[in-house]
């Protein structure tokens, strides 16, 4: 008979995340027997009115009072150690990430695919394959679990938090969102297709996306007039983009921020947040005028600009 405990671990993480818990598990059990045994034999056999030796014991004080010290620092430090380096592990996507972004609202995930592939409470990747998600909320805060991939995290409306995973096996896997917000809640879910390679490029050019995600982002930067001021011969002296995104920027305040997806985020709606040095506070904000989606799509058209060649189309990769 089948009696699973846990999900399929189907990511290259779930596995070590399954030992610490464990191993938390294990030590947590073994220092409640070793406290409640001698707890419960004791509570027998000094019970009242029984014949039992009541002298006071003579024991090693100081060597007693370090070791019950001692061990339990280490093995507490170790297991702060083992779970802080799993954290960093957890919490850090490794370079070379294929970049998907979701947008958790009331009550769907929306996810973008660089080649321009959308889907709704389906999220298709491919599998060996370094998978790092950008998540947004357009709402109210939302979490990402993937359980089978041991990983969960908050999606926070006004930034971007992110999360990794590599699945090391194919499959649909559950997607659900672990974070109450609002009626409709426990609908918030969807999976996680993981495909061989080869299938993921197929699906990826029978989805017909159309245009790529940094095409939908240069469509709007103009559209919205971004173009008016962020080239090199407007009027109006903007900042300039080209090459911008990973690199330091000196603000107006002294302050030296590095150009991440939040900052480009955090300039198109609050522009009068981070002023670079040396430019005026004249950039109207976007706030309301912008889904997170298309904040997404400029996001990557900003992070293009400067690059020698935009990113390969599907089936190239
Ligand atoms: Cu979104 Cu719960």
């Amino acid at each position: 008979m089948k009696f699973p405990l846990f999900p399929t671990q189907a990511s290259s993480v779930a596995q070590q995340i399954d030992y610490l818990y464990w191993a938390l598990v294990g030590v947590s059990a073994a220092m409640l027997l070793i406290i409640f045994l001698p707890m419960i034999f004791f509570l027998f056999k000094y019970r009242r009115g029984k014949q039992a030796d009541r002298s006071p014991a003579h024991l090693p004080q100081t060597t007693l009072e370090v070791t019950w010290t001692v061990i339990p620092l280490l093995l507490m430090m170790g297991m702060f150690a083992w779970g802080a380096n799993l954290y960093f592990t957890v919490e850090r996507p490794p370079p070379g990430a294929l970049e998907i972004n979701v947008v958790g609202k009331q009550w769907m995930w929306k996810i973008q695919h660089p080649e321009g592939n959308r889907e709704i409470n389906e999220l298709h990747v491919p599998v060996g394959r370094i998978i790092k998600l950008t998540l947004a909320s357009q709402d109210v805060i939302h979490s990402l679990f993937l359980p089978n991939f041991r990983i969960k995290q908050d999606v926070v409306p006004g930034r971007y938090t992110t999360e990794w995973f590599t699945a090391n096996r194919v499959g649909a896997f559950y997607l659900f969102c672990s974070e109450f917000c609002g009626t409709q809640h426990s609908g918030m879910r969807g999976r996680v297709v993981v495909m061989e390679p080869a299938a993921y490029e197929q699906w990826l050019i029978n989805g017909q996306p159309g245009s790529t995600l940094v095409q939908s982002g240069e469509r709007l930067y103009r559209e919205l007039g971004c173009s008016g001021c962020h080239t090199g011969n407007s009027v109006v002296r903007a900042p300039p983009l080209e090459g911008v995104f990973g690199k330091p920027v000196p603000l107006q305040s002294g302050e030296v921020v590095v150009a991440d997806e939040g900052y480009l985020r955090d300039s198109i709606i609050f522009p009068n947040k981070q002023i670079v040095g040396g430019y005026a506070t004249n950039m109207p904000s976007f706030q309301g005028r912008v889904t997170e989606e298309e904040v997404f799509q400029l996001v990557a058209y900003i992070k293009a600009l400067g690059k020698k060649s935009p990113p390969p189309p599907p089936g190239t990769r």
